[in-house]
């Protein structure tokens, strides 16, 4: 088996961050989760950082430290998503408050001291919100940009455009400078946009699934997802809701279920109407420089599977 790949969780939970969380602490295995940093996105910081702190304690995983970060974009007011994800954001089970604590460390600078400490080239940040966190480690600490194995993110989208405007991924759209800063920083890029996470659709059969486990982390994701599907299923007409953010992670476990281009992505800053647009070169009409893996497919029906199996095994 390959080797155990350490990965730090930067999230904004959100239903869809929860199961990615979830499948990544029930996977140790293959992934090191050395912490999970939080950021202001779907909801304000608080609760951001609440709901980190209710999955982990589902996860039972209590060894995995939680890191409060920044409570708003680089430059603009914060922007969040309560219509989709509830006014806790994490709408769905009633989980009570959290058990753990989040740690006295700033997230910034949790990332920065585990990138210099750790040996170059060995850690992956995985990215599930709004990129302010990183863009803030980056500018204060350039030196750790060359360290940064990779970075995996959910964000952006070419052929489906946008979710939160006509031409924006929220994750972007909330901090588009932020995100202009990682997309240029010359580290490695995986990115997860709305293009494939669109075909990540749940379905009834899996949810029912989920619940058949009679487990406690099996119903919280099977209510999460039936609150969490109400607002695309209505939007879209489609059968189920994209999980978004559970591609990071199960692109880190199983690569070889996407498929994608390396392809030049650059992020629009000046224009208010198509504001955090991800300008993707997919057809190579530019000269630009490839500074990403841009996906565009998976495999649907082994990412649920894989999805599941790892679920079941938590408590
Ligand atoms: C992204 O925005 C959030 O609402 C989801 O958690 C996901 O990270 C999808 O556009
Ligand atoms: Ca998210």
């Amino acid at each position: 088996m390959a080797a155990k790949q350490k990965i730090i969780i930067d999230t904004d939970p959100g239903q869809d961050d929860a199961v990615a969380i979830l499948l990544a602490l029930a996977s140790p295995e293959e992934l090191d989760v050395l912490g999970i940093t939080v950021v202001a996105g779907n909801v304000p910081l608080a609760l951001t950082l609440r709901n980190a702190l209710l999955i982990t304690g589902i996860s039972g995983r209590t060894d995995v430290p939680v890191f409060a970060g920044c409570d708003r974009p680089l430059k603009r007011e914060g922007v969040t998503a309560e219509e989709v994800h509830g006014a806790t954001g994490l709408d769905g089970i009633d989980l009570g408050d959290p058990v753990l604590r989040a740690e006295t460390t700033h997230a910034v600078d949790f990332i920065i001291e585990t990138l210099r400490r750790e040996e170059p080239g060995t850690v992956t940040l995985c990215t599930l919100g709004p990129l302010t966190n990183i863009a803030t480690a980056f500018n204060r600490a350039p030196d750790i940009i060359a360290r940064v194995k990779r970075i995996v993110l959910m964000g952006g989208a070419y052929f489906e455009v946008g979710n939160v405007t006509p031409a924006a991924e929220f994750n972007i759209y909330v901090d588009p400078e932020a995100a202009d800063i990682v997309f240029r920083s010359g580290a490695d890029l995986v990115v997860l946009p709305l293009d494939v996470t669109h075909k990540a659709l749940t379905s009834r059969a899996w949810i029912d699934g989920l619940r058949a486990l009679g487990t406690h982390a099996g119903e919280a994701v099977a209510s999460w997802t039936d609150f969490f599907e109400r607002f695309d299923t209505q939007k879209y007409g489609s059968e189920g809701a994209p999980l978004h953010d559970p591609c990071v992670i199960a692109w880190m476990l199983r690569p070889d279920l996407f498929q994608g281009r390396h392809i030049n992505v650059e992020i629009e800053t000046g224009s208010e109407l198509t504001l955090g647009m991800t300008v993707a070169d997919w057809w190579g009409v530019t000269k630009r420089e490839p500074n990403a893996l841009f996906i565009g497919s998976l495999d649907r029906d082994a990412f649920y599977a894989l999805l599941t199996e790892r679920i079941a095994r938590l408590k």
